[in-house]
Order: structure tokens, then sequence, then C-alpha cells
């Protein structure tokens, strides 16, 4: 068996130091340490991604710090080598079923231990991978939300990113097509390759062949040297080809042929040209439609269509909007002087009841214009030019639970001094939960976190600045029950450490 390096060893109380040893003896890559302190210190400069929490009859040590511990390695999986009596400790037993892999009891076979430490180190990994082709697909392009409809569109993308067959991508005008599409590239085997996005509606259908297939010299008037077209400049890359459905009809022959033989010819030419490129389409329109009309191919529609991936319009992901708007609202600012500092209490509102026909565009459009125009220091609904919402209940009751949810979850931390089980306490949940709940939220634990920049999965880990609303004692109920409460009041706050303006 291969040793999974980079495992820290926590030996707390009792006589159980002996473990840590065998494992050094037998080649395992072991830091071991006998106190939180020490641990701390090491999990500060280093990651693990295995962790083995041995524990004697009786530790000393309150079950909250041995879960902040573990909650500073993210990530990593952990294994417990307890003696029996420290299993009759109720908090201690929700420790072990809520934070680790496994857990052995003492005296225990060496082999056994090193086993389930062999298993805990696999899940690490396959942990590690995940992480890291979700990184991967956020790093493509900045693809901004946190909602199950994009969730669901990063897991798609990531899939078909892996194959080389033609993808297809349906959504409305403005809903992130293109930005799909480069993600896909991005996150495949072609991404050191070249990536061409033609727009097929944009170009005259008289000029539409010779820029995608090229033509030889002296193919048409004017044609005074050989040019490479669209196709042939992805090679061994991507092309995009966006508003397939504009493509005339006798291009889509041609089309066709290249998807089927992978070769094509330039205009004027006789020579057969082989490309390797992988196609991404995408239409506004539905082409299943377009084909019953007789406007596309049928047998076009079915080589484009092996894959395909529908990009939510954003009326249907309403809970991304305000993580947009903040996305938008910062990228706007970062290169100019201004005293804007977010978006009003009732520039959201107006956002979340807006129905978005313009998707993520119109949102981009709108910040853009705002930033501009408004004379305030908070944006507010005009500045944007939407109608405003009287009642923050038109921001739909979904959304307003979520964004009070998470703002009471801030607040409480930041009051607590980001201690869970104060916070915990205060929230009238368990600490299992609320660590759920900040997992949910992308809430860190650490006070310091910060709007990511365009590569960011989750781009905002809201940090909300301290409101008046917020009182010791609120339960999330309360602060659902008063519209006044427990809604920010500015949202540029969102994602900046604590008290920046
Ligand atoms: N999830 C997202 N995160 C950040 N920016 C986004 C997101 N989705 C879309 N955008 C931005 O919104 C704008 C429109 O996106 P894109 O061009 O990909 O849409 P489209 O569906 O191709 O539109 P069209 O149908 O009009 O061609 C772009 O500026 C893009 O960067
Ligand atoms: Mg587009």
């Amino acid at each position: 068996m291969q040793l999974p390096g980079n495992i820290l060893c926590v030996t707390l109380g009792g006589h159980s130091g002996r473990v840590a040893e065998q494992l050094l003896g037998r080649g395992w890559n072991l830091s071991p340490v006998t106190d939180l302190a020490a641990a701390g210190r090491l999990q500060a400069h280093r990651k693990f991604s295995l962790g083995l929490l041995v524990v004697g009859a009786e530790p000393d040590v309150a079950e909250e710090s041995m879960e902040a511990c573990i909650a500073a390695s993210p990530g990593a999986e952990w294994v417990a080598l307890c003696e029996a009596q420290a299993l009759e400790s109720p908090a201690f037993r929700e420790l072990v079923l809520g934070s680790f892999f496994d857990h052995l009891l003492q005296p225990c076979d060496l082999r056994e231990l090193e086993m389930t430490l062999g298993h805990a180190a696999k899940r690490a990994g396959l942990r590690h991978r995940n992480e890291a082709a979700r990184r991967c697909a956020v790093d493509a392009l900045g693809m901004v939300g946190q909602g199950p409809a994009i969730s669901r569109l990063r897991e798609q993308i990531r899939k078909v990113a892996a194959t080389d067959a033609p993808v297809l991508i349906g959504g409305e005008s403005g809903s992130g097509k293109e930005l799909a599409a480069r993600a896909i590239h991005q996150c495949s085997p072609r991404a050191s390759g070249p990536f061409v996005a033609v727009n097929c509606g944009a170009i005259s259908p008289s000029l539409i062949q010779s820029e995608l297939f090229g033509h030889e010299r002296g193919a048409f008037t004017g044609a005074s040297s050989e040019r490479r077209g669209f196709i042939e400049a992805a090679s061994d890359g991507t092309i995009f080809l966006d508003e397939i459905g504009d493509l005339p009809i006798e291009l889509q022959t041609n089309l066709l042929r290249f998807l089927q033989e992978k070769t094509i010819s330039r205009v004027g030419g006789v020579r057969n040209l082989h490309v390797d490129v992988r196609v991404v389409a995408a239409s506004h329109v539905d082409l299943a439609e377009a084909v019953a009309v007789g406007q596309f191919r049928e047998d076009l529609f079915y080589r484009l269509n092996v894959l395909s991936i529908e990009v939510e319009p954003l009326r249907r992901r309403m809970e991304d909007v305000p993580i947009l708007a903040e996305y938008f609202f910062q990228r706007c600012i970062a290169k100019t002087r201004t005293r804007v500092k977010g978006f009003s209490r009732q520039a959201l509102a107006a956002m979340l009841a807006h129905e978005w026909p313009g998707n993520v565009r119109e949102l981009f459009n709108r910040v853009q214009r705002a930033v501009v125009m408004t004379d305030r220091r908070l944006i507010g609904p005009t500045d944007m030019g939407l109608e405003a919402v009287e009642n923050v209940a038109g921001m739909g009751l979904d959304i307003a639970r979520t964004t009070a949810e998470r703002d009471v979850i801030s607040l409480t931390l930041t009051r607590v001094g980001r201690n869970i089980t104060h916070a915990a306490r205060e929230l009238g949940v368990s600490r299992m939960t609320l660590y759920r709940l900040m997992e949910k939220h992308g809430i860190a634990l650490e006070s310091e976190s910060r709007l990511q920049p365009a590569s960011a999965w989750s781009p905002a880990a809201p940090v909300i600045r301290p409101t008046p609303v917020a009182r010791v004692g609120d339960s999330m109920d309360a602060m659902m029950k008063s519209p006044a409460a427990g809604y920010r009041s500015d949202w540029s706050g969102a994602g900046k450490p604590a008290g920046r303006a």
C-alpha cells in the first residue's frame, strides 16, 4: 500500500501517544502533536488531507475545541481512535458521528488502523479531486452564482468538457450561453488550444461561407490571397457557433459534412483539409421547432445535439441576482473613483421583483448604468431604471428566507467573535447544523472573507456589516417576521471584511 502523506495526528490525554510512534515507525508521514494549540500552529502553515485524533478515556479538552481543530483543516478526513469510555459522552459521540470518517476503539489492531487510514486517505483524495475539478470549472470564466441551477450547469459543463462530442447550448438571450461555451473549452483537454467564437447571425450571408471555411487565392473577386476560415483557426481548440439557427441552409450542409468527416474545403479550393476542432453551438431559438418548420436541417440538428445544455433564464434563479449584482458592481467600481458604496435595500427589492427579460446581460447593463448615473452613495431602484417595490415581500418568500437566514448567521457570528458554540446557542440550532448552514451560505469561519476574483465559484462569502436590527436573542423566525429586520440595507457589504465600506 502506498502510504498517504500529510497526516496530522493529535493525541489528547492518556497513554495513547504510542500509536503515533508506531505509525511513524511503520513509515507513515505523520505530524504528531499532543495538544490542540500545537495542532493549530501546524494547521496554520500546512494543509492536511488526513487527521487522526487519538483520545484517552477522559480527554480534558472540550468537544468544541476538538471540533474547531477539525474545522481548521477543511477538506481533510478524520479518523478517531478512542477509549470506549470516551464515547459515553453524548457531545463526543455527536462529534464522532458528525465530523469523522470512522472511529476505532482502543486497544486497536495496528493493521486495522492502517486500513482505515488508507480508506480515509482515498476519500480525502476523491474530495480533493472533486474540489479541483470544481475550481477548474470556476476558474474557466468566473461563472458567478450559488443557486441549484448554476450548480447544475457547472456540473454539466464539467461532464461535457471531458468528451469531444458536439454540444448544443440553449437558453434565452443574455443568459450566459457564451460564458458556458468558454467554460466548456477551458475545462476541456483542448484548453491550451484556441477558442474561436463566431456569431452566425451577425455575418452577412454572402461572406459566411468564406469566413467559416476560408478561401483560396482568386476564389472570388477581391480574394487576393488565401485565407484560413474560423474553423481552421480553431484547430486543436473549440469553435463556438453562436446563433447557429441563423446559419443559411446551404451552409448547414457544409457544416454537417465537416462534423461527419472532420474535413473542410476552402471556397475555391479542391483540397479536403483535415481539421481537429470541437464544435459547441448555441441558439436562443428552439432548434427542434426550426427543424419542424423546415428552417434547420434535421440531420445537422441531431449531429449537433449529441450533448445539450440549457442555461436557465435569470428569473428562474433569482437567488443569484444579489450575488451577480454585487459582482458586477465590484467590477464596475474597480477602475473608477466613485463614492457609490452599493445597493439600497429598495434597489435589492426592485431587482428581486424584476423579471429580467434580458437576463444576466440586462443585470450587468443596469448595474453599469446605475454606477454612472447615481448621485447617491447607495444605488436606488430608479438609478437602475427599475420600479420601486413598495413592499419587500415582493422579493419572494424563498429569497427573503434565504437572505435573512444568511444575514442572521453572519451577524451572530460577528457578534460572538465567531465562536461556533455561542453562535449555535443563540441561533437555537446545534453546532453541526450551524456548520451545515455556514457551508450552504458559503460563510467562512474566519472573519476575513472577501469577494473573490472573477474566477470564483461562490463569489462572496457574505460578511455583513452589522446593522442595528440584530439583537442578542433574536431568533431566526423573529428576524424573518420583521420586514425591516435582517435584510441587508447595503449590499456593498457582502463579501467584504466586516466594517469596511
Ligand atoms: N453566471 C454568470 N456570472 C457572471 N457573468 C455572467 C454570468 N452569466 C452571464 N454573465 C455575463 O452576462 C453577459 C451575457 O452572457 P453571454 O454573452 O454568455 O450570454 P448569451 O446567452 O451568449 O447571450 P446572447 O444570447 O445574447 O448571445 C456577459 O457579459 C457574461 O459575462
Ligand atoms: Mg451569445
